[in-house]
């Protein structure tokens, strides 16, 4: 059986924060920071403090991250959730597109193995375009085109070492693509938002659920069990692999992150993914915590989200629910074929955590209509 490379043994950023000391107080990662919070206190403190945690101005290196809804005390604004209305649009979208994407590969390269990273593009582009803008079909598919343009084009700038300068290929490449989706917007009539804010909310909206689709589909591919309750899988997804796995703060002042120290001024990382393997947040053997098991679901003594897979505080996800049901979806029609890995699964840590590659196929017996 094909398997996922194990988080646990992962190297890099992702190795350092899942086996720095769990103290219950801050643990420094380095001798000036970052600093990261390791018990769910503190970490939801971290989150829902911003006068004291502040939200960092440039999360995608590419200026404002956040938008619209009240000033923080950084001067960013925030995101209003949106409405069932918005989600009941987006995953109607998300379903006919899903559809439509099986097809399309299926009649482009029949038999060869589908790329769950490519495959989830456009259903989870034009659907959250279509949730978070109501406009005609066109226009609502040249948005998407021109908000994967300029999230790809983003990847460059944040996955470098250091900052790419002002005027490198990289940068001037991302402004180019940012400035077409945000003249594509302008052009919109009743937009919800600034089209800036538009824009960053919809790149938002659509790297994530990607990646966390992708991670979903790579689970269910290597699970061999019968039947899974699909909302269960989901939460399951999100707590071994969360695409957000660290998010960061600074401190505006000196604080006291359970016994310890930090100075002002200093980065705090909380994660999602080191939370989601507290023993003490998740129902079943404590052995077994890295292990996938939705079933694990079903006792409901605890609390599936309590390890903050779409943060909380102000900046909490507005999205949220139009990410779960787009997730609960795939989930589903995932349950009703035989999903099968065609090769290993590897882990991309270049922004946020993705599947990659992540390659399956359909076994003869499932099919899809
Ligand atoms: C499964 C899917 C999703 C996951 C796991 C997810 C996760 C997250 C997390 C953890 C944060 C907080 C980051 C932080 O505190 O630094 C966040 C913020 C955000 N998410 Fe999502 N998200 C998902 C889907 C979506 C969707 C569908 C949308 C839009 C339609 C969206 C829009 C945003 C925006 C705009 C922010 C920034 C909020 C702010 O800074 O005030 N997300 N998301």
């Amino acid at each position: 059986m094909m398997h996922l490379d194990s988080v646990e043994s992962a190297g890099g950023r992702l190795g350092a924060v899942l086996s720095a000391p769990r103290s219950g107080a801050a643990v420094a990662l380095d001798r000036h920071g970052p600093w990261l919070v390791t018990t769910p206190v503190l970490a939801r403190r971290v989150l829902t403090e911003p006068g004291r945690f502040d939200f960092p101005g440039d999360v995608s290196r590419s200026g404002d991250l956040s938008s619209s809804r009240g000033e923080t005390r950084s001067g960013h604004v925030l995101f209003a959730p949106l409405t069932p209305d918005q989600v009941a649009r987006g995953v109607d979208v998300f379903s006919s597109e899903w559809d439509a994407a099986l097809r399309d590969h299926d009649s482009r390269a029949p038999g060869t193995a589908y790329d769950a990273m490519l495959l989830l593009r456009q259903p989870v582009a034009r659907s959250t375009v279509g949730a978070v803008l109501d406009t005609d079909v066109g226009t609502r598919d040249r948005v998407a085109d021109l908000t994967l343009g300029w999230i790809d084009a983003l990847a460059p700038v944040i996955s470098a070492h250091r900052p790419p300068g002002r005027w490198s290929r990289a940068r001037r490449r991302e402004r180019r693509a940012r400035f077409a989706l945000d003249d594509a917007l302008s052009a919109v009539t009743g937009l919800p938002a600034p089209s800036e804010q538009v824009a960053t909310m919809l790149a938002a909206g659509v790297q994530v659920p990607i990646a966390a689709g992708a991670w979903l589909l790579a689970w269910l591919a290597a699970d061999t069990s019968d039947s899974v309750d699909p909302v269960h899988a989901v939460w399951e997804t999100l707590r071994l692999t969360p695409p957000t796995w660290v998010t960061a703060r600074i401190t505006t002042e000196p604080v006291d992150l359970g016994g310890t120290e930090v100075p002002a001024g200093r980065v705090v990382l909380v994660s999602p993914l080191l939370l989601g393997r507290l023993t003490e947040l998740v129902p079943g053997d404590p052995e077994l915590v890295a292990g996938f098991d939705p079933a694990r679901w079903e006792d409901t003594t605890k609390r599936p989200g309590a390890w903050l897979p779409f943060g909380a505080g102000p900046h909490a996800c507005p999205g949220r629910t139009l990410g779960m049901a787009q997730l609960v979806h795939l989930a589903t029609w995932a349950g009703q074929h035989r999903l099968r890995l065609s090769e290993q699964v590897g882990i991309d840590q270049s922004r946020g955590i993705a599947p990659l590659p992540c390659r399956f196929t359909i076994d003869a017996w499932g099919g899809h209509a």
